[in-house]
């Protein structure tokens, strides 16, 4: 399938976009492990989060799903899940995979996690080396999924250094903590997103994070919980550059999550010279939430803050993107994680641009990229949504249509983009098959 884009009028308007992908994951897990019932409104129905369903009801947990964006989860406690009759396919869900790894490396049963091409390419060394520490037996083909984990039943507390800033690696070792003896804990380089540390606390386990350490006692009973899952900072970011590049648009975003650990976007936007702001936050169980109203806005280039890599490492290709529409060049470093995403979306996004008519100079950790004027062609995403959507969108601002190929995994973190793409005046069409 793909998406062709022309030459689009964004208009005002007021959207909500659907529900945040982390913590649709880390719901459906943490719920299932939970003493009593958890319900999930709000829920993202994409397909990465269908893995993760679909894996949870073959461990044996009733899941119903009562409408569209909710899950009404039977937890079974800490040690009642059961053992699979296949194999967990967890499709292109890095998140999914490391998380359950986690998740699994404790119980009395075997296991295996398979994925999609993107996903069976991408490293689990990360998880395998700190979870063998703590007694998991992992077998995997040279650090690459299927991997077997073999039900060793107990495991044991470690202090872990964490090589790399990654949410999931943290998640991973601190769900596995929850089936070890002692007290783990996970020192982070940077700060990462922290939902799991947050749902754990509002389920009742004791969570202390100070000075970048994160610590969590084995063996805590968690009970299940009403879940309100805030919109998709990472989705609105695509809403919001659709606005921003824009020649006069005023859109607000509601109900977005505006965690701090996630709001590096937001950071780097200001600092372009985007008009946008925050109204309205609140918190919404948990998390923080606000409305997002944006506006068309002239970005300049800069250097963006290494130190915000972790915080908005999810948005790299629209503010490529973004950048392009800037004046002057814009410096990106320590992206290198980049590299091992859905696809390596620092190539991907250069091929793509380049392809368009901009100038991008790719670095190891990073890229420069000069602003310019997208010019029409047909690039590809090479599997990745989020390369998918960001290309799109330059669509809208080039001078003839763009066309972006094979766009099918951009239902795992965003169904029904195209649909509210168009109701914002985004010149979008779909064709293929898919
Ligand atoms: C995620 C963490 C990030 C992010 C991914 C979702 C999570 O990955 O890129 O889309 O839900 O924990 P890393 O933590 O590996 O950087």
């Amino acid at each position: 399938m793909h998406f062709t884009v022309t030459p689009s009028r964004v208009r005002d308007a007021v959207v909500t976009v659907p529900g945040d992908k982390s913590i649709s994951h880390r719901a459906l897990m943490l719920g299932s492990i939970a003493d009593g019932r958890t319900e999930v409104e709000g829920f993202l129905a994409g397909d990465d989060c269908l893995a993760t369903l679909s894996a949870m009801r073959s461990l044996g947990v009733e899941i119903d799903q009562p409408g569209p964006s909710q899950m009404s989860i039977s937890g079974v406690g800490l040690h009642g899940l059961r053992a699979p009759n296949s194999p967990l396919d967890l499709g292109n869900s890095g998140t999914a995979m490391r998380l359950m790894a986690g998740l699994l490396s404790g119980q009395t049963f075997d296991s295996e996690l398979s994925g999609d091409e993107s996903l069976s390419g991408r490293p689990m060394g990360r998880i395998i080396t700190p979870l063998t520490q703590m007694g998991a037996q992992i077998k995997s083909r040279s650090g690459k999924p299927p991997l077997n984990i073999r039900g060793v039943g107990k495991l044991k507390a470690i202090d872990y250094a964490l090589p790399m800033a990654s949410a999931q690696v943290k998640s991973a070792v601190l769900l596995a903590g929850l089936y070890a003896e002692g007290i783990t804990s996970v020192t982070e380089p940077a700060v990462t997103r922290d939902h799991t540390e947050r749902m754990l606390r509002s389920m009742g386990a004791e969570v202390r994070s100070e000075g970048g350490i994160i610590r969590l006692a084995g063996g805590q009973k968690m009970t299940g919980q009403a879940i309100a899952v805030p919109a998709d900072l990472s989705s609105a970011a695509f809403v919001m550059l659709a606005a921003i590049l824009a020649k006069k648009a005023d859109i607000k975003i509601q109900n977005v999550g505006v965690n701090p650990t996630r709001t590096g976007v937001i950071t780097i936007l200001h600092a372009m010279g985007a008009d946008l702001t925050l109204e309205n936050p609140r918190m919404l169980g948990d998390e923080p939430v606000a409305d997002i109203r944006v506006r068309s806005s002239q970005l300049n280039g800069g250097i963006v803050d290494p130190g915000l890599v972790s915080l908005a490492i999810d948005e790299f290709p629209v503010l490529f993107v973004a950048a392009a529409a800037a004046s002057g060049k814009t410096v990106f470093s320590g992206i290198s994680e980049l590299r091992v995403k859905e696809s390596d979306r620092i190539g991907a996004m250069a091929e793509g641009m380049r392809s368009l008519g901009i100038n991008v100079d790719e670095t190891d950790d990073g890229a420069i990229v000069h602003g310019g004027r997208f010019s029409g062609g047909r690039v590809n995403s090479h599997g990745d949504h989020r390369v998918a959507m960001s290309l799109a969108l330059a669509g809208t601002v080039a001078s003839a249509a763009v066309t972006v190929e094979d766009v099918n995994a951009v239902d795992t973190s965003f169904p029904g983009f195209c649909a509210l793409m168009s109701d914002i005046g985004v010149d979008i069409r779909q064709s293929g098959v898919g």
